[in-house]
């Protein structure tokens, strides 16, 4: 039976600081966060689930995670720390490469901090993972205490696991979670609602869940014979919202800012409002635009990031639905259903208030690709994205420009350099591409004519020059919505398509280079954020060089 909705109320996890205040000054902070196996309360009528979840001890770990709050330019350090039982508590798959550890004993996990800017030892390499005690570690392990300078631009990132191979079943586990970089002194002048109660989170996923209240999560793979568990897209009728099923969240009549995290291992939200509420888009992933965007309806990718004000001053009755009807996979899969095509429940006071906040007219401006304080383009390359089937045509894995993640690095851009890069999707599904370290714009998105042609010379050569990819890439060109034309650390590669971005691996906001060795050999990697596609193995390691 269908579950009711807007029974539990929208919960605000915790908040951890991630600076020190001495004598009224901020100052570094060092953190110890563990990761810990309890049960969690997803809905009224859902018996607590088995989770893993992060936080500063079992007790009060929390699924997302604490929201951890950094000042810009003062130094956060977490301890990460691994308290999870022998065995996991979801299905996974050993024949896609995999953290595997040599005694069979333990759960593999690494953290990474998606959006931000710092050192490969620091960056939650999926191959730096480690189990219980730090007991078995991946051959790219260095430390135990990872440093996140939060000297780049302000913005909203998240933190979550990466682990090489079981990414999407320890993020259906639990180990997800907010992160915040604040600037007073340059956004406060903004306007916009900044403070605890009308500046929120809303961390977005989607989950099925067995009668027992366990997460249902399939056993078996589509391709039995060769992934005995592998699937290529996780999806669960159930929509969370900070932990809570369909929550509900009572409002004042005047304006919130959401920073919106799907956090979805394989799910798109075509977030809209059932009522005449908008969005004022002010920030994509980690960074301010320009000016925002008002907006009606609002796509967002696995890992995606919008930072919208709501004015619910503006509504004409007392409640607004958010809603959604992205198909799924996107954009060809099933349309949505009455369980997933809601996300949660406003509940707006009928009494009227003065609201000092305000939406400005300009918001942040950062160096552009268009303009001249962007450094010279060093690279072109071309990133090709391919899906493999067996011949029951069931997809059996995927691959970047052909090659297995343990091909040795072909992208290997130079420190503080600007490059071109050509996102080719011969597969027929759009894949969010993240990267880490790199901020980008995006340029165009072009389609490709005679794909198939195009496709077949692809699969036999792995080399877009050498098949003419600008013979092919003169198809219809899609225009970059305006409140996606700012800078990016993950966009969405529509099928058919070759996308122009322009990546960045500097700072967008100063003219320094990094203040860590970026060189360092863990290095990084990039990715789609289908997390069923990253782990087998839609990614491929990222090595800076001097
Ligand atoms: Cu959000 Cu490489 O990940
Ligand atoms: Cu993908």
């Amino acid at each position: 039976s269908q579950l009711k909705m807007f029974v539990d109320e929208l919960p605000d996890m915790p908040k951890i600081k991630g600076y020190d205040v001495v004598n009224g000054d901020h100052v570094p902070k060092s953190l110890i966060i563990g990761m810990f196996h309890k049960k969690w309360k997803f809905h009224r009528d859902i018996p607590a689930t088995p989770v893993f979840a992060y936080g500063t001890s079992r007790h009060t770990a929390t699924v997302p995670g604490p929201t951890i709050e950094a000042v810009h330019g003062i130094g956060t350090h977490v301890s990460w720390r691994n308290h999870l039982p022998s065995k996991h508590i979801l299905p996974w798959d050993p024949t896609i490469p995999t953290a595997i550890p040599s005694t069979k004993e333990g759960i593999p996990t690494v953290v990474h901090l998606h959006g931000g800017i710092h050192e490969p030892e620091s960056d939650g390499h999926s191959e730096s993972w480690f189990t219980r005690n730090f007991k078995q570690r991946g051959p790219t392990w260095t430390k135990k205490k990872y440093h996140y300078h939060n000297i780049q631009h302000p913005g909203t990132l998240w933190y979550h696991d990466h682990a090489m191979g079981l990414t999407r079943v320890n993020l259906l586990a639990g180990l997800i979670g907010a992160y915040v970089i604040r600037q007073p002194d340059l956004e406060v002048p903004l306007g916009l609602p900044y403070d605890d109660e009308f500046d929120r989170p809303l961390v977005v996923f989607d989950r099925g869940f067995r009668v027992d209240g366990s997460i249902f999560m399939n056993s078996t793979g589509n391709n039995p014979t060769i992934h005995p568990q592998w699937q290529p897209e996780y999806f669960g009728d159930a929509i969370i919202v900070n932990g809570k099923a369909w929550p509900y969240m009572i409002v004042r009549r005047r304006k919130y800012r959401f920073r919106i995290i799907n956090a979805s291992n394989a799910r798109f939200f075509k977030f809209y409002f059932t009522d005449n509420l908008t969005f004022i888009h002010v920030a994509s992933d980690s960074a301010y635009h320009e000016r925002p965007v008002t907006l009606k309806e609002m796509l967002l990718a696995p890992s995606e990031i919008a930072n919208v004000v709501v004015d619910f001053s503006k509504s004409k009755s007392n409640s607004a639905i958010l809603a959604n009807d992205a198909p799924y996979p996107y954009p060809s899969g099933d349309p949505v259903n009455e369980a997933n095509s809601k996300v949660m429940k406003f509940i707006i006071s009928t009494h009227h208030e003065v609201d000092e906040s305000r939406i400005p007219e300009k918001l942040i401006k950062y160096p552009s690709s268009s303009s001249s304080d962007a450094s010279p383009v060093a690279h072109t390359r071309y990133i090709a994205l391919y899906e493999y089937t067996s011949n029951v045509d069931e997809p059996t894995h995927l691959y970047v420009n052909g090659k297995p993640y343990e091909a040795p690095a072909t992208e290997m851009p130079k420190v503080g350099s600007s490059e071109i890069w050509y996102v080719i999707n011969l597969t027929d599904d759009n894949h969010p591409l993240h990267i880490h370290l790199g901020l980008f714009v995006v340029l165009d998105q072009t389609e490709l004519a005679k794909e198939d042609e195009f496709k077949d010379c692809m699969l036999k050569f792995n080399d877009a020059i050498k098949c003419h990819v600008s013979k092919y890439a003169r198809g219809k060109k899609v225009l970059v919505p305006a409140h996606e034309r700012g800078w990016k650390n993950v966009y969405k590669m529509m099928p058919g398509y070759v996308t122009k971005i322009l990546v960045r691996f500097s700072f967008i906001h100063l003219n320094e280079s990094y203040p860590f060795d970026a060189t360092s050999k863990p290095g990084y990697v990039y990715h789609c954020h289908i997390l069923d596609h990253e782990d087998n193995v839609m990614m491929r390691p990222l090595k800076l060089i001097a």
